[in-house]
């Protein structure tokens, strides 16, 4: 206990007004002596009567006073040092002045006053030494705790890059946005309607059979049908609804197919789709778009040509080829040999494309004697493993940072 003496008065009061007083008396440690007692009584019930007297009574009290400051550790054990020595009602400085000094006799009290003056400047000079030093102690405590150390190496938070599909899909944004096309992106659950018969694509139509798609269980009831969009070309009908001519677009997405995976199928990949449909829009302008698009991306001296194809929603339809790029359009390798990229063959298949079939324009009232366009479904990951070397699609979802940190 810090307050082992001199404050039988100061903790009388407390106990009486508090709950815990019982259980102090009742404890041994806290039992009371006469010894203890002195600063309440007056100083003639201590037997001193001359000023000589006072310098041990003193003495000892100054002593009592050092050992409970040296015991006080903390914040709270010094508040309470503090109080039961300072304390205006019942300190014990309050004590001595109430009950030594304003009683004593004339021949005691200039003594007793100046004895307590030193008491005073003495206790409270040393209070406020210990309140310092219990502060900068747990100063100390603090700053020792919190101390950073900056000579720790600093925590590497590596940063990640685009993956190699968006970079590609930025390439050819890029392209089509100097010479006006802009982006619109759409959803990957579309309606039948969307993704097939608005694209001039019929129930029972024979090209639904390489789209056998993955449709969507809903609850019973459900007013349409939902599938993962097997193209992006749904966006031509969503963007021509919204918007009359002209129309510039490019849609990038994922798109989704029934296909069992292998080194050139995934059952998600993605897609670049292009539409342009104005007044006056001729196959000319469409080849020269494609011609444009395609030497920016491969490289100036790549060829393009075009065979016919099958869409439904685009007539003519054309497959557009580039001269390979590997061999120089030779299918001869650098090295001799058959080229590996186009199996000797000089011309590399890139992507569906055609003048919008007049049909389509029904769908979204367009004029069709009006307006004429054209539209391409560029498949991205072909082109990216084409441009960058890579015979197998499933990388770009495995994520495997071996192969993204390739293409930072
Ligand atoms: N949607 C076609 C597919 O996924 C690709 C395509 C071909 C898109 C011709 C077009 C186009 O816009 O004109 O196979």
């Amino acid at each position: 206990m810090i307050f082992a003496s001199w404050l039988f008065t100061t903790r009388d009061t407390f106990f009486r007004k508090g709950t815990m007083r019982c259980a102090l008396r009742r404890s041994p440690s806290n039992v009371m002596t006469a010894h203890e007692n002195k600063t309440a009584l007056p100083l003639v019930h201590l037997g001193i009567t001359r000023p000589e007297e006072l310098s041990a009574l003193f003495a000892d009290l100054r002593g009592s006073f050092d050992a409970d400051c040296a015991s006080a550790h903390d914040e709270s054990s010094w508040k309470q040092f503090r109080d039961a020595w300072l304390g205006r009602k019942s300190g014990v400085l309050t004590q001595i002045t109430d009950n030594w000094l304003k009683p004593a006799t004339l021949e005691l009290k200039r003594a007793v006053g100046a004895s307590l003056n030193e008491l005073r400047a003495h206790v409270e000079s040393q209070i406020e030494a210990r309140r310092a030093a219990i502060e900068s102690g747990s100063e100390k405590t603090a700053l020792a705790s919190e101390r950073i150390d900056l000579s720790l190496p600093g925590v590497i938070r590596p940063i990640g890059s685009q993956h190699l599909i968006r970079q590609v899909f930025q390439e050819i944004e890029d392209i089509f946005f100097s010479i006006g096309f802009s982006v619109v992106e759409g959803p990957e659950i579309e309606t039948p309607y969307y993704n097939f018969e608005a694209l001039n694509i019929p129930e029972f139509h024979p090209v639904r059979d390489d789209m056998d798609t993955f449709y969507l269980d809903l609850p019973k009831g459900a007013k349409t049908p939902l599938l993962l969009r097997t193209h992006t070309s749904p966006m031509q009908i969503r963007t021509m609804e919204k918007q009359k001519p002209p129309v510039r677009v490019i849609v990038p997405g994922k798109v989704y197919r029934r296909d069992n995976p292998d080194a050139t199928h995934s059952f998600a990949f993605h897609q670049i789709e292009g539409l342009a449909v104005d007044t006056d829009i001729t196959f000319c302008d469409f080849t020269g778009t494609i011609e444009y698009f395609v030497k920016q991306f491969f490289g100036p001296s790549v060829k393009t040509r075009f065979r016919p194809s099958y869409f439904p929603f685009t007539e003519p339809s054309v497959e557009f080829d580039v001269s390979c790029p590997f061999c120089g359009g030779t299918g001869t390798a650098s090295g001799g040999g058959t080229c590996s990229k186009c199996k000797g063959a000089a011309w590399i298949e890139l992507f569906g494309a055609g003048m919008v079939d007049p049909a389509v324009y029904g769908f979204v009232n367009y004029d069709a004697k009006k307006v004429s366009g054209f539209a391409f479904g560029i498949g991205i990951d072909r082109l990216a493993m084409l441009k960058y070397g890579i015979d197998d699609i499933q990388v770009f979802f495995q994520n495997d940072v071996r192969f993204l940190r390739q293409f930072p």
